[in-house]
């Protein structure tokens, strides 16, 4: 079984979402740490969120690179840098090539009910469906977008009078909370992968490791 004591994290916007693992972790009974924060993109929120926590970053932008497989190659190794045990994508607007997904176990969050509006505009897509009930959810990253076991997830009411701002913020909020439980789990207990399932702590009895 695996743990999760150091975590990189990944962003691409306001890194709320790291906010929240930062502020859990300043706890020890959590479990793990934030070693590093990555970016696809400089000057944003997420990278001034870990500067004044004190945590390292680092930046590989894609138009720095002559191909995307050379992207992929760069980013792998500026996470391997940090040795993580587990890698939380949050917010972070780009898929993981195979460098990557092949070295690290790749935690990520999205906000809506997989396999419901994956890719990029997930609260749009869901409002211009008309759905009632949306949410979030905290998924394995695989090859694909959006595609991989997922964990865990929560609801949350589509509301008459919502916008995508509204609706997202309040998702967000739901999503925070499920992340820090999640990676917090993840790092006491430790966790499995049996196909598309994914088991945190003591696995049944009789059952291989
Ligand atoms: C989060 O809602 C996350 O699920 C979403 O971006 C937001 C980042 O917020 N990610 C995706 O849509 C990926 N498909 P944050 O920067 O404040 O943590």
């Amino acid at each position: 079984m695996s743990k999760a004591g150091r975590l990189v994290v990944l962003v691409s916007g306001s890194g709320t979402n790291l906010q929240a693992l930062l502020d859990a972790a300043a706890d020890p009974k959590f479990g793990a740490n934030v070693v590093a924060v990555g970016a696809d993109r400089d000057g944003i929120e997420g990278l001034a969120r870990a500067t004044r926590a004190g945590v390292p970053t680092f930046v590989e932008k894609l138009r720095d690179h002559p191909s995307r497989q050379a992207w992929d190659a760069a980013i792998a190794a500026k996470i391997a840098k940090y040795e993580p045990d587990l890698v939380v994508s949050a917010g972070f607007m780009k898929i993981l090539g195979t460098p990557t997904l092949e070295r690290f176990t790749v935690l990520n969050t999205h906000p809506a009910l997989l396999p419901s509006f994956p890719g990029a505009h997930g609260v749009r897509d869901a409002l211009a469906h008309g759905v009632k009930v949306t949410g979030c959810t905290v998924m394995l990253a695989d090859a694909g977008v959006d595609t991989g076991p997922i964990v865990a997830q929560e609801a949350v009411a589509v509301l008459p009078d919502d916008d995508e701002a509204t609706l997202h913020e309040r998702i967000k909020t739901v999503e925070r909370s499920l992340l820090v439980e999640i990676v917090g789990r993840m790092a006491r207990e430790g966790w499995s992968v049996i196909g598309r399932t994914v088991r945190i702590g003591n696995q049944s009895e009789g059952e291989s490791k």
